[in-house]
């Protein structure tokens, strides 16, 4: 093992992934001992069921575990990123709590199951709650920033953008990461609600602006959004755009990235986890939509870029 700092600051260890036995595993979470062997054999045998670790033994011999492509996923890598702050997430108790109201959302989609259980919505909630804002922001970063490194591997419509603002940005990863390879961008903005932007970090020719898109969005020649039209109704989409269109200057336009379900419902995993978003979303958060709005972003072949004026 080798230990290193994350760049927030955070110790991180990084696993040789040389398979282990429950009790070297144990020794690895309690140096001090203590804890049941057995149990925790039960629970890592059934995530080797579901791809997490690999299980390695001789003939009848002692099980030792290594972790597979998905478990290393879930390790922080050397940029103090991983996905298991976005599992994390999706399992807090306020999170948890809307799952038994999900057939509400059938027979009553007026209110969302989040705001039966809590009395207002997911984004107003996690406002009281620093330690919410930060695990989402956690979340957020560790999912974004590998699929921010395949979409800038594949899109160009950057070109000729100077200033760019990205709309609910979060902590200004997918911003950053746009900065670093187009450095035509002379100016980037993080817009995003201003209890997320304070506790965003700094970064080089990004300034952190926090406001609320449905009264208005700082003027740019682009607006990159990632993410964030899934969560609203039609009608509130309908309302962020336009602040989009107010917002931009002669010229520009909205680039918006956002997940498309496709028509057939097979049992790939991409399937599925498009239709599991839409689930999480129907509990937690607001959408409720016909698909207008996805069939005008499916029906721009090239790249989902909206033009503007
Ligand atoms: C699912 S996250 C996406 C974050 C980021 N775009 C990404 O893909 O990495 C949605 C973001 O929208 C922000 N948001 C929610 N309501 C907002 C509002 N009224 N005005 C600005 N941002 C908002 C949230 O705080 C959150 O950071």
């Amino acid at each position: 093992m080798e230990d290193n700092e994350c760049r927030d600051g955070r110790k991180k260890v990084r696993l040789a992934n040389t398979p282990l036995s429950v009790s070297q595993i144990l020794t690895c979470i309690l140096p001090s001992g203590g804890g049941d062997a057995e149990n925790l054999q039960c629970i890592l045998r059934l995530l080797t069921s579901y791809g997490v670790f690999s299980e390695h033994r001789e003939f009848r011999g002692e099980r030792k575990y290594s972790l597979t492509e998905i478990g290393k996923s879930l390790v922080t890598d050397a940029e103090g990123l991983s996905y298991a702050p976005y599992v994390l997430q999706h399992h807090q108790d306020a999170f948890m709590s809307a799952w038994p109201l999900v057939h509400e959302a059938v027979l009553d989609p007026t209110i969302e199951p989040f705001v039966k259980v809590h009395g207002e919505p997911a984004y107003s909630y996690y406002g009281k709650m620093p330690e919410m804002n930060g695990l989402m922001r956690r979340a957020i970063s560790g999912v974004s920033v590998p699929f921010m490194t395949s979409v800038l591997d594949s899109y160009n419509g950057f070109k000729g953008v100077k200033r760019l603002v990205d709309v609910g940005g979060s902590a200004g990863d997918c911003l950053r990461m746009i900065l670093q390879k187009h450095h035509f961008i002379c100016e980037g903005i993080n817009f995003d609600l201003p209890e997320v932007v304070g506790e965003a970090p700094s970064i080089p020719g990004v300034t952190h602006i926090g406001g609320d898109m449905f009264n208005s969005i700082p003027a740019a020649n682009a607006i990159f959004m990632k993410w964030v039209l899934a969560t609203w109704t039609d009608d509130e989409c309908k309302l962020i755009m336009e602040n989009c269109y107010k917002a931009l200057l002669a010229g520009g336009k909205l680039i918006a990235c956002e997940p498309v379900l496709l028509d057939d419902s097979n049992e790939s995993q991409r399937t599925r986890a498009l239709l599991e978003g839409d689930i999480f979303v129907m509990t937690i958060y607001r959408a409720k939509d016909d698909n207008s709005f996805y069939f005008f972003l499916f029906i721009l072949p090239v790249s989902y870029a909206l033009s503007g004026r």
